[in-house]
């Protein structure tokens, strides 16, 4: 038997262009894995009215973690359009695959690494080495939300907040409400994981971006588990900001930051701000990571525009499957493929369309392979 079992999921569009990549780059490393193939995407949602089928949350129990490329979602209306007649009316809802990944498994924290690459024409600039750690399952993006407001939770908020009088007279169905819950330990685990990794690479200072002054309660609790967590790492200094004048600050000066912790939507801004200063789409990798179980995945979608013609860049595919071989704890490995893709990137010679050159996506995934 292998020493890992990895589910792959190519998913839709260019997903399954930039997954035949990884695939050249892992066969070249000789992993001792089984790699499963499994289903999700919108071809499933079309013809089964379900873009994560159980079979595939069945795979994946039997995985130690996932590689998933990159899936097409629609609205409400297209989606419903382009079911097969069979699933049509019947009230089917399409529910992001990715968001029930992260709650299945308990995927908490939203790693995000953006390193500049040298000779990467698209950097910001080229010293620049940020990580973002941003809390995937609760805050805003928890799905705790209401309208037209019930009555039962509008008489609860009267009695409760005072500053509920802001809205007195509205009608509830003029109010729309969502929540933004945080636990203790939510708050806890995700800041862990950041000192521990800042603590692990070498990174002296952990950034928390939050909004304490405005949002109390919850930006607040974030804040003093900050604390109380930081001084068990006398080495590692505790940088406390807010999320807009952050954003100023990864303008003006992002060398001056490396591992940052966040709160879902603060986190989930923060590293579109991140993963653009070293190049964007072409270059952003995540890891989704629970206590047992991870899914990796370039953070693209399916550019249906380019689907299939093999010329997108397969560079945020290969980073995503390094951090999967970091989280495995084939250390060693993981470090041999970053800096075989640094080479790539350095010398310039074999580059896609968003780097100015004409080469297609597997003949980047070679020259990788090629220097392991
Ligand atoms: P997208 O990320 O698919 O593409 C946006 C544009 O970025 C593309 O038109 C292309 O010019 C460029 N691009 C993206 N990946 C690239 C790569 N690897 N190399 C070179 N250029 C690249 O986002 P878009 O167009 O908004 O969405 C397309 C579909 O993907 C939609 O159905 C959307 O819902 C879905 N999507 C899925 C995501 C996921 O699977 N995690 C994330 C974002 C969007
Ligand atoms: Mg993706």
């Amino acid at each position: 038997m292998a020493k890992y079992k990895i589910a792959l999921m190519p998913g839709d569009g260019i997903g399954n262009d930039v997954m035949d990549a990884a695939k050249i780059v892992l066969d070249k490393i000789g992993l001792d894995a089984d790699y499963v193939p499994a289903d999700i995407g919108w071809e499933f949602w079309r013809t089964e009215g379900e873009p994560l089928p159980q079979r595939t949350l069945d795979t994946l129990k039997a995985c130690d973690c996932a590689l998933f490329a990159a899936i097409t979602s629609k609205p409400k209306e297209e989606a419903e359009a382009e079911l097969v007649p069979d699933l049509k009316g019947k009230g089917l809802v399409y529910r992001s695959p990715i968001v029930r990944l992260r709650q299945a498994f308990d995927l908490y924290v939203n790693l995000r690494p953006c390193k500049a690459f040298k000779g990467n024409p698209l950097n910001y600039r080229d010293d620049l080495d940020l990580v973002v750690f941003r809390e995937n399952t609760q805050g805003l993006y928890a799905g705790v939300e209401f309208h037209p407001l019930p009555t039962e939770v509008r008489s609860v908020l009267e009695k409760h907040s005072p500053r509920m009088a802001a809205f007195e007279g509205v009608p509830s169905e003029e109010i729309a409400l969502s929540t933004r819950i945080f636990t203790r330990e939510g708050c806890r685990r995700i800041l862990r994981q950041a000192f521990e990794y800042a603590q692990e690479f070498g990174y002296p200072t952990v950034t928390l971006v939050e909004k304490p002054n405005v949002i109390r309660e919850t930006s607040g609790m974030m804040v003093r588990e900050a604390r109380k967590i930081a001084a068990g790492y006398p080495g590692i200094e505790l940088w406390e900001t807010n999320v807009d004048a952050m954003v100023m600050w990864m303008v003006k000066n992002p060398q001056d930051y490396g591992v940052m912790v966040a709160s879902n939507m603060f986190g989930d801004i923060i590293s579109d701000l991140a993963a653009q200063l070293v190049g964007g789409l072409g270059f952003a990798a995540s890891g989704n990571i629970g206590d047992s179980f991870a899914v990796f995945e370039p953070t693209h979608g399916s550019a249906p525009q380019y689907a299939g013609k093999y010329v997108a860049n397969p560079t945020a595919m290969l980073l995503a499957t390094k951090l999967m071989l970091d989280w495995l704890g084939e250390t060693e490995t993981a470090k041999a493929l970053q800096e075989a893709i640094a080479e790539v990137i350095a010398e310039g010679k074999v580059r896609t369309y968003d780097l100015g050159g004409d080469n297609g996506t597997l003949d980047v995934a070679r020259a990788v392979a090629g220097r392991m």
